[in-house]
């Protein structure tokens, strides 16, 4: 029986020590240097030697924000640079200008126009195409879409989205186009918003009369078959080669305010 103690506390105390040398192991490392952090970094920015180890399939965007609105250095000539025969920050539009120019081209309430919609999950992008109408005063656009397509089950997953609107390209100097990014938000067909939607912004009633029923019988019909969405722009840059007409650049951008209550 003694010896049986005695052969007991020889391995329990062998487990004690080892377990007192792992913890110190593990407490020795964390204390021996600080997490890194991976912070904001510009577009154009390589891995150096002593970068930590990026797996396989991992981008750089699964752990660094890239900084990629400010500093994409064509567009930013183009916007606001020497340009052409434009000084620095000559030729660009006022706020006011832009949002009209912008709604010239997409129109407003009750009409659509045929976008490119690109999402990204994984990333792994897709581009899709939808109509989307733009409410000018909010800078919003609205649109509305076949249930269980993938670019709803993209945008459940990241909701951040690109759009772009562009005229068939016929030479250089009719170039017209706009795009847009944002934030999408999916409104179920039972959410009082889809109807209200549908009303106030969809043009719907062409639909209507193209399948030969009323506009309250396409309602309800949309209410089960579509899902709606509602993208707050954050940024929108517009592309057209008139503007020089006028002595302003081609290109000219629209961003939301920061202190605006909708952002
Ligand atoms: C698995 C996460 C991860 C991925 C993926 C990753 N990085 Fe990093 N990166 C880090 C961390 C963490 C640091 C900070 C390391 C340090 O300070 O020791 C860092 C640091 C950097 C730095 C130095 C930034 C500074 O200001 O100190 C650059 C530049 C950089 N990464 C570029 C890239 C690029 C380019 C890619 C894609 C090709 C990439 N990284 C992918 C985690 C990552």
């Amino acid at each position: 029986m003694a010896r049986r103690n005695n052969a007991f506390t020889v391995i329990a105390g062998c487990f004690a020590i080892i377990f007192v040398c792992m913890i110190s192991t593990l407490s020795a490392e964390n204390d021996g240097r600080d997490v890194k952090e991976a912070k904001k970094i510009e577009a154009s920015e390589e891995i150096q030697e002593n970068h930590p180890e990026v797996g396989a399939g991992v981008s750089c965007v699964d752990c660094h924000e890239i900084k990629l609105d400010a500093k994409t250095t064509a567009t930013q000539v183009w916007l606001s640079g020497d340009y052409a025969d434009f000084n620095a920050k000559e030729g660009m539009m006022s706020r006011d200008k832009i949002e009209k120019a912008i709604a010239d081209v997409m129109g407003g309430k009750k009409q659509s126009k045929t976008c490119v919609l690109s999402t990204c999950v994984n990333n792994t992008p897709l581009s899709t195409t939808a109509e989307f109408t733009l409410d000018p005063s909010e800078m919003t656009l609205y649109g509305i879409h076949e249930k269980g397509t993938a670019k709803l089950f993209h945008i459940q997953q990241n909701p951040r989205v690109s759009i772009n609107w562009h005229r068939e390209y016929e030479s250089f100097t009719k170039l017209l186009c706009i795009q847009f990014s944002g934030t999408a938000e999916l409104i179920e067909g039972s959410d009082p918003e889809f109807e209200k939607n549908l009303k106030e912004f969809i043009p719907y009633e062409a639909q209507a009369s193209a399948r030969k029923i009323s506009p309250d019988k396409c309602r309800t019909m949309f209410k089960q078959m579509m899902v709606g969405s509602r993208i707050t722009v954050k940024e929108a840059t517009i592309t057209n080669v008139e503007f020089r007409k006028m002595d302003y650049r081609p290109w000219q951008r629209w961003t939301r305010h920061v202190s605006n209550k909708n952002n």
